[in-house]
C-alpha cells in the first residue's frame, strides 16, 4: 500500500535526535541520488526504496532538521561532538526562483543549530550563499557562532591546484590562471593566494564592477590581471582554471582553455557541465579535506553525506567548523564575503593540520588522479 507524502515527511521530520553538540554543520544534497540515500537512511531499513517521483514529492515538505550525530577526532587526541542539520533544500530549486523558501530553509536549519546549543556552526555550500547578510535575522543566538568554511575551503584548492602542478610536471609561475566566480568569496580568496605565483590572471563573473575592483587590488601588488565578463574574450587561453561560481546545476561550459590545462572544479553543485568538450584537460574536484583523526556519523551516513572516493573525506566549508571545534576555538573564523586572505588561509590550514584535517587524494568524476591511491570498496565512478 502507497504511503502519503505529507506521512513520509512528517514521520522523518520527527525522528530529530536528542543532541549535545560542539558543532553544527548545515548542508544540503548535490542530487536526487544523494538525497534519496538520505531519505532511505532516515525512513530505516524496515521501509523499501521509495520511487524517484515520490522522493521528488516528499523532499520539498520535509522541514529542516538534524539527521544525525557526527564525532570528528584529532590526531592531537581528544573529539568534538556534532550534529548534521539539512536543510532540505530540493537538488534542483537552487536557482533565484526558490531564493526565499531556500532562505527560509537556512533560516530554520541554523535556529535549529541555535536551539541545539552548537558552538559553532559551519554553513556547508549554498548556505553560505543564501544566508550571506541575513545572519542577523536569526533567532537569539545564545553564543552559538557561525562561519562559511570558505577561508579552509580556499586553502584546500589552493594546495590541490599546487599538487596537480606537481603531478603534472607543470611550472605554476609560467602559467595563465582563469578564475570563473573570481568575485566571490571562495574565488577571491584563491586569486588573493595564487595571482603572486602565476604569470597572470584571468578573472571572470557577470558583474563587471566588482571585477574592476578586485582587479585593481591584484594590480596594485603587481599582478597582471585581465577581467571579463564572457570566457570567450580573454585574450589568452588558461593553462590553469579553478571554477567557483554559484552555478544551481553543473552547466559551466569552459570552452577555450589551453590543451592538457589542469581545471579545478570546486562548485558544489559541480560547476563544469558533463558534456563540456576539454580534450585532454585534468581536472579535479577541489576543496575537499580528510580528517585523519577518525569521523563517525550516527546512524550511519558515511558514503552518504561524503559521496568521495576515499575515507572520510569532506568538504573544506564543514571542515572548517571541525577544526575549529576540534581547537576549542569557537569564533566565526570565516565571514562575510571577499575577506579571505593568504594570512588567514594559513592560519586556519596550521589549524586543521595540528587535528589531522589535510588534503584529500585528488580525484574526479571517474576516479582518483593520482596513481597509488585506492578507491573505497563500492565507491563508483561517474
Ligand atoms: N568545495 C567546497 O568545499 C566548497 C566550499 C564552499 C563553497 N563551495 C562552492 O563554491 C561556489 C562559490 O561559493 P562562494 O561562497 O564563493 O559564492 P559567492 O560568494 O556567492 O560567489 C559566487 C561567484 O560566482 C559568480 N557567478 C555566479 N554566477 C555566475 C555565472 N553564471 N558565471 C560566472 N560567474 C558567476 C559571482 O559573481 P557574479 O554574480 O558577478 O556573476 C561570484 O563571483 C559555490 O558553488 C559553493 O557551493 C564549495
Amino acid at each position: 500500500m502507497g504511503e502519503s507524502v505529507a506521512g513520509v515527511a512528517a514521520n522523518v521530520a520527527q525522528q530529530a535526535p536528542a543532541i549535545d553538540v560542539d558543532f553544527a554543520l548545515i548542508g544540503h544534497q548535490e542530487c536526487w541520488r544523494a538525497a534519496a540515500d538520505v531519505l532511505a537512511v532516515l525512513r530505516g531499513p524496515e521501509h523499501p526504496p521509495l520511487p524517484d517521483d515520490e522522493i521528488r514529492d516528499i523532499f520539498p515538505w520535509i522541514p529542516p532538521r538534524a539527521i544525525c550525530h557526527v564525532e570528528a577526532g584529532s590526531i592531537a587526541g581528544g573529539k568534538a561532538r556534532g550534529v548534521y542539520i539539512d536543510s532540505f533544500i530540493p537538488p534542483d530549486r537552487l536557482d533565484a526562483n526558490y531564493m526565499r523558501d531556500n532562505l527560509a530553509r537556512v533560516r530554520g536549519a541554523a535556529a535549529y543549530a541555535i536551539k541545539a546549543g552548537a558552538k559553532i556552526v559551519s554553513l556547508g555550500g549554498f548556505s553560505s550563499i543564501l544566508i550571506e547578510g541575513n545572519l542577523d535575522q536569526l533567532p537569539e543566538r545564545h553564543g552559538t557562532v557561525f562561519t562559511t568554511g570558505n577561508t579552509l575551503t580556499v586553502g584546500f584548492i589552493v594546495q590541490g591546484i599546487k599538487k596537480m602542478c606537481a603531478l603534472e610536471g607543470r611550472n605554476l609561475r609560467r602559467s595563465t590562471l582563469l578564475i570563473v566566480g573570481a568575485t566571490g568569496d571562495v574565488g577571491s580568496g584563491c586569486a588573493r593566494c595564487l595571482a603572486p605565483v602565476v604569470k597572470r590572471v584571468l578573472l571572470n563573473a557577470r558583474n563587471m564592477e566588482r571585477l574592476r575592483t578586485l582587479a585593481a587590488e591584484l594590480e596594485a601588488d603587481g599582478v597582471q590581471v585581465e577581467i571579463a565578463t564572457g570566457l570567450q574574450q580573454f585574450s589568452a587561453e588558461a593553462d590553469v582554471a579553478i571554477c567557483a561560481a554559484s552555478l544551481a546545476s553543473p552547466s559551466l561550459l569552459l570552452g577555450r582553455i589551453a590543451p592538457g590545462a589542469i581545471v579545478c572544479d570546486a562548485g558544489y553543485p559541480k560547476n563544469l557541465s558533463p558534456s563540456g568538450q576539454m580534450a585532454g584537460a585534468k581536472i579535479f574536484f577541489g576543496g575537499l579535506g580528510q580528517i585523519t583523526g577518525g569521523l563517525r556519523f550516527k546512524p550511519d551516513f558515511q558514503g552518504i553525506l561524503n559521496r568521495h572516493p576515499f575515507p572520510d573525506v569532506v568538504h573544506g566549508c564543514l571542515l572548517e567548523g571541525m577544526a575549529l571545534a576540534l581547537e576549542r576555538r569557537f569564533e566565526p573564523f570565516s565571514q562575510g564575503r571577499g575577506f579571505i586572505t593568504p594570512e588567514r588561509v594559513e592560519e586556519i590550514e596550521t589549524i586543521a593540520a595540528r587535528h589531522g584535517i589535510f588534503l584529500a587524494p585528488l580525484y574526479n568524476a571517474d576516479g582518483p588522479v593520482e596513481d597509488g591511491v585506492e578507491c573505497l570498496a563500492g565507491w563508483s565512478a561517474g
